[in-house]
């Protein structure tokens, strides 16, 4: 079977967990507070927080600007749920505003048509491990006074304009096992804020700055000493492995016919944690086809998020309590609308035609050659097209 993700672990790894193992220190210490450092100075900004998941990193970076009940946060609907969930744990509402055709990421004429009155922060996703486009949705943020955080949980390495996603507003990173870097489970908040870095710490250790005087209200979402161990020495290799998985996806994309290939935008450095093709027609007997040959391809999202159960019912109130509150004074119209949430044209037509394979970076050259022919003598059986 080739593998859609694979973690590639070593003897530096192996190495780093064993001499945690034997320093009998395994909750949050030394190892932490030095993963913590490298991926600050890696990603150019002044404060990494390290938490137990990417979703544990939405979750209190969220809190950490003081976003809670009452709140708007204006989001992708084209994502894993965890974006939209992490919104909703804060007891904050998601508004979605479609993404942009162009890199599947939130469109920032979308986004600003959505923002409103309770609007307190932007959070695009860098999915696929390509930027969205930062420039813009930076602009709107502060035009607007909204925080700006980003979902960069796919994207650990990307940067637009030569600067590293995660940087532009407050990351959030995960280093879960199929990411282009993984600790098993893992997440990390990165900011130039120091007094934001300083809430997110207390809001990771129940409110705790010194031991058993809580402060404020606090959660436990630490991370441990072996996974932060396992992250230095993944971190060590992550730009060799996004490399290669820039070169995977330049070989997949000149061998690949009858799909549309994904396009680096001017400007973006994108780690294809996703290498993501569109197929117009076939897309889920091609997956099949693939599946018969041992390939592990993947949908990624076959449900745009306002369509799942949870979020199609949140809509409908998020409608009718916008519509009751009205967006009075802002001259915006409500982010509803007759109908629900709105329809997010783009996210559904992309959902019904996208297809993830094999592109990381233990693959061999013969393994993306099978990829390849199997893709596009898949889609020959077919009769497909783009
Ligand atoms: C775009 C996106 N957001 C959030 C998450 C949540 O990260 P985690 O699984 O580490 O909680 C993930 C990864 O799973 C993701 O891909």
């Amino acid at each position: 079977m080739i593998r859609i993700a694979q973690p590639l672990l070593g003897e530096e790894e192996e190495q780093a967990v064993l001499a945690v193992l034997r320093s009998g220190r395994l909750a949050q210490g030394p190892q932490v507070q030095r993963f913590e450092e490298a991926f600050a100075e890696y990603i150019g900004v002044a404060e990494a927080v390290a938490v137990s998941s990417g979703t544990a990193a939405l979750q209190v970076a969220l809190l950490a600007h003081g976003i809670g009940s009452g709140d708007e946060v204006v989001t992708s609907p084209f994502t894993f749920a965890a974006t939209a969930n992490a919104i909703l744990a804060t007891g904050a509402r998601p508004v979605f505003a479609d993404v942009s055709e162009e890199d599947f990421n939130l469109d920032p004429a979308q986004a600003d048509e959505r923002v409103g009155p309770r609007t307190r922060a932007l959070l695009p996703v860098h999915l696929y491990g390509q930027a969205a486009d930062l420039e813009a949705l930076s602009t709107l943020a502060r035009r607007h006074g909204l925080a700006l955080i980003e979902d960069a949980c796919q994207a650990a390495g990307a940067s637009f304009a030569g600067r590293k996603a995660g940087s532009f507003g407050t990351g959030c990173f995960s280093f879960y096992a199929t990411k282009n870097m993984t600790t098993g489970e893992g997440g990390m908040i990165t900011t130039d804020d120091r007094e934001l870095a300083a809430r997110a710490r207390l809001l990771r250790d129940h409110g705790q700055r010194r031991r058993y005087v809580s402060e404020t209200m606090g959660y436990n979402l630490r991370l441990t000493e072996v996974a932060a161990a396992l992250g230095l020495a993944q971190l060590q290799k992550l730009d060799a492995f996004n490399e290669r998985r820039r070169a995977n996806a330049r070989y997949l994309t000149e061998r690949l016919a009858g799909v549309i290939t994904p396009r680096e935008l001017p400007g973006r450095y994108h780690v294809y944690h996703q290498y993501t093709v569109r197929v117009r027609r076939g897309r889920d007997a091609l997956l099949e086809r693939l599946r018969d040959r041992d390939i592990e391809a993947l949908v990624f999202y076959p449900l745009p998020v306002h369509k799942q159960p949870l979020y199609a019912g949140l809509g409908r109130s998020l409608s009718t309590l916008r519509q009751a509150q009205g967006a009075i004074g802002s001259g915006r119209r409500p982010s509803g609308g007759p109908g629900g949430i709105g329809r997010m044209p783009v996210a559904e037509r992309l959902s019904r035609e996208v297809l993830s394979l094999p592109v990381h970076a233990g693959l061999s050259r013969a393994d993306l050659d099978a990829v390849a022919l199997a893709v596009n003598e898949g889609l020959g059986g077919l009769g497909g097209s783009p």
